[in-house]
């Protein structure tokens, strides 16, 4: 396992994080003792990255790593999230980048997680009710009275980064980004780069398609929020377990796993994958890509192996599409 400054000046993060969505029924269920066991496993092979939200699983994430690492809160370097809430037909709800909401949250994530600071706090969605400079003054605010170590963004453009970055230093930007999502190339990883700001990415295994897991729509229990996906649908599932199984033979050939052939693209990219997982294996195996050093070589494979835009399908729903900051 290899560790990185997180943004300029924050603390040492593993490279290689762990994202605890998974934790929750969203890719399928999962029983209470195998999220814990998965956890536990992930900070006991080195793991000092650990990604939440209020939103997943309605709180039972949060609640869960404060009842498992209450005790440990000084091993490992804790993210959270709010301003994710959607209505039913999945549209943000408007006034969570307002300052007394962000305070509210925090608050009622600080209870559930049992601690008295998280370590980097990220607005899940612009609010587009809310100037991005209102939003960043607070979270400073936050940051001057120790109640988190510093802001992230997920999912919002280079201008909007640039915008809350002259307000107050953005220590991370969260996107997705895998060998199915290159879209952030172009220009947020160079304004990240530019202005010392992490980039942390989510869903690096392309929502599992790059784990070798899932084979067919079939394989999505009922329930399974990727049965709604665009790249998971039937047509575009087929094409996108072929370019996959393309990515196995490389992996293969390098005596690692798909996933950690991936997650260590990714991480001599420069970002941290942020993998999720219901399996304890996964999490030691998605750990252990962390220490993985290969040729540069074998990453220029991977990338004509899988071009830009190869992949099937879109991110997202139409209306997951519509909450994101793309202009
Ligand atoms: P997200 O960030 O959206 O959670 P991801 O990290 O790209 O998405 O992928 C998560 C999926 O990859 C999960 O469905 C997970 O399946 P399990 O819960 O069954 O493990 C799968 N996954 C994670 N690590 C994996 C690994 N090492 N090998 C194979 N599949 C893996």
């Amino acid at each position: 396992v290899r560790y990185r400054t997180l943004g300029t000046d924050g603390p040492q993060v593993s490279v290689v994080g762990f994202g605890a969505m998974n934790l929750t029924p969203v890719y399928g269920g999962v029983e209470e003792d195998d999220a814990a066991e998965t956890l536990l496993a992930a900070l006991d092979a080195g793991v000092t990255f650990v990604d939440t939200a209020d939103i997943y699983g309605a709180g039972s994430s949060e609640a869960l790593i404060g009842r498992m690492l209450e005790k440990r809160r000084d091993e490992y370097v804790l993210a959270t999230k709010f301003g994710g809430n959607q209505d039913a037909e999945g549209i943000l709800v408007p006034g969570m980048g307002r300052p007394e909401y962000i305070r509210r949250a925090l608050d009622a994530s600080l209870a559930r997680l049992r601690t008295d600071h998280v370590d980097l706090y990220y607005l899940h969605r612009l609010d587009p009710s809310t100037p991005i400079e209102e939003t960043a003054g607070a979270l400073g605010e936050l940051v001057a009275e120790g109640k988190i170590g510093g802001y992230g963004l997920s999912e919002v453009s280079a201008r909007t980064l640039r915008r809350a970055h002259a307000v107050h230093p953005v220590t991370a930007l969260q996107t997705e980004y895998s060998p199915f999502q290159r879209a952030p190339e172009r220009e947020l990883i160079p304004a990240c780069a530019e202005l010392g700001v992490a980039f942390v990415a989510y869903s690096p295994l392309g929502r599992g398609l790059l784990g070798g897991q899932v084979r067919g729509f079939d394989d999505l229990e009922a329930g399974d929020w990727r049965r709604g996906n665009p790249r998971f649908q039937a047509g575009n599932v087929e094409r996108n377990v072929s370019l996959a199984d393309r990515v196995a033979t490389l992996a293969a050939e390098q005596g690692v796993t798909t996933a950690q052939l991936v997650l260590a693209w990714l991480v001599h990219r420069g970002a941290l994958p942020i993998p999720g997982t219901r399996k304890a294996a996964n999490a030691r195996a998605n750990a252990a890509a962390g220490g993985v050093t290969l040729d540069a070589a074998v990453f220029e494979r991977l990338e004509e192996t899988v071009p830009p835009d190869a992949v099937a399908g879109a991110q997202g729903s139409d209306a997951y599409l519509a909450n994101l900051d793309t202009e």
